[in-house]
């Protein structure tokens, strides 16, 4: 049977990206049930490798993040949620993933190459970030996970961690597993762009939804997404393509909710319409709008209840931690011993 583990750096609220991306997926396969176990990690540790200098912002982001996992539907009686940096026996696993691997290979992980550029690290990499694969593979191996729901951009990193298991495997004898990413199955999910439309949806670039959002602040920024320059009067011609409502319509519509907030009886319809002119922007971004209440609406229920009941989520997280380190500390052992350096057992 399978585990799956995956995990996100607590280094901001999740948003519409996220959504789409993975959390729906990550609920769909907790509702399925076909594992053995599942694991969600807030990344934490990872999230200080670049970081480093405001504790704060990671801190203050894992109850953030993980109010946003419950608030989605991630059943803690299902999935075990925990926090990296409490489980010791990753950094230790790390530190004996160093000696197989070689510093032009990490050089080589197109991520973290993309990544130094756009924090521009190009002169003084910090040794912690520029090792976070290594720390990663860890972080799915100590679980034996051999099933990895990520995005796209993380195929580097479980292709690294496979390197990793078949050198440990090949020198110490057979003690860890092989782990396979899952994408998301949506094309269009897989970018969300941002509500600028010129980017993916990302926290750094302020273009977002967030699930935390009031409805309030979700109507401004549906009222404020980036749709067609040239469609200036309702009756001119309007451009569906690259019109970021239409792009969220695409993702997180269908017909019945169409036909439930409009006049029209399938997005076609409408986008027909929009072509021929005679229908201005307001109106299909009330639609928009409507359609994104309708998953946000139970998110933000959800979410107030768990931050009326805040040590309800402090204690699912201890309890989660509490289990991942039961099943760290049977695999560090394993690894100690194929290390041979379980002197005094
Ligand atoms: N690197 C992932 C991200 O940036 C987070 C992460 C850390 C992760 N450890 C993991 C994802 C293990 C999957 C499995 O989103």
């Amino acid at each position: 049977m399978d585990i799956i583990l995956t995990g996100d750096r607590p280094t901001g609220k999740l948003h519409l990206g996220h959504y789409v991306g993975s959390l729906k997926q990550r609920v769909k396969l907790q509702n399925e049930g076909n594992f053995d176990k599942m694991y969600v990690m807030i990344a934490d540790a990872q999230g200080l490798t670049d970081n480093f200098d405001n504790p704060k912002k990671i801190k203050d982001n894992i109850i953030e993040v993980a109010l946003d996992y419950l608030s989605v539907g991630i059943d803690p009686s299902k999935v075990t949620i925990f926090i990296q940096s409490q489980i010791s026996e990753l950094t230790e696993l790390t530190f004996y993933y160093m000696n197989l691997v070689t510093v032009s290979r990490l050089s080589r992980n197109p991520t973290v190459k993309n990544e130094i550029k756009q924090k521009e690290y190009e002169k003084s990499i910090p040794v912690g970030f520029f090792c976070y694969p290594i720390s990663q593979a860890a972080d799915i191996t100590l679980f034996k996970a051999n099933i990895v729901p990520v995005g796209d951009d993380q195929l580097p990193m479980i292709e690294q961690t496979n390197e990793i298991v078949n050198s440990f495997n090949r020198i110490y004898g057979d003690t860890l597993v092989n782990a396979k990413a899952i994408l998301p199955n949506n094309e269009q999910a897989k970018r969300l762009p941002g509500l600028d439309g010129k980017a993916k949806m990302s926290k750094s670039l302020g273009n977002c939804i967030y699930l935390s959002d009031t409805s309030d602040e979700v109507y401004k920024k549906v009222m404020s997404m980036y749709t067609d320059p040239n469609h200036i009067k309702v009756e001119d011609k309007g451009s569906v393509k690259g019109n970021m409502v239409f792009t969220y319509l695409d993702v997180f519509s269908n017909d019945e909710l169409i036909r439930k907030y409009s006049k029209y009886n399938s997005l076609e319809e409408m986008k027909k319409h929009y072509k021929k002119g005679g229908l201005g922007d307001v109106v299909i971004k009330k639609v928009l709008y409507n359609i994104l209440e309708e998953i946000l609406e139970p998110i933000r229920e959800k979410r107030k209840y768990y931050e009326d009941n805040i040590d309800k989520v402090y204690d699912i997280l201890k309890d989660g931690t509490r289990k991942a380190r039961e099943e760290a500390n049977k695999t560090i052992k394993e690894v100690r011993k194929a290390l041979m350096i379980d002197y005094f057992s």
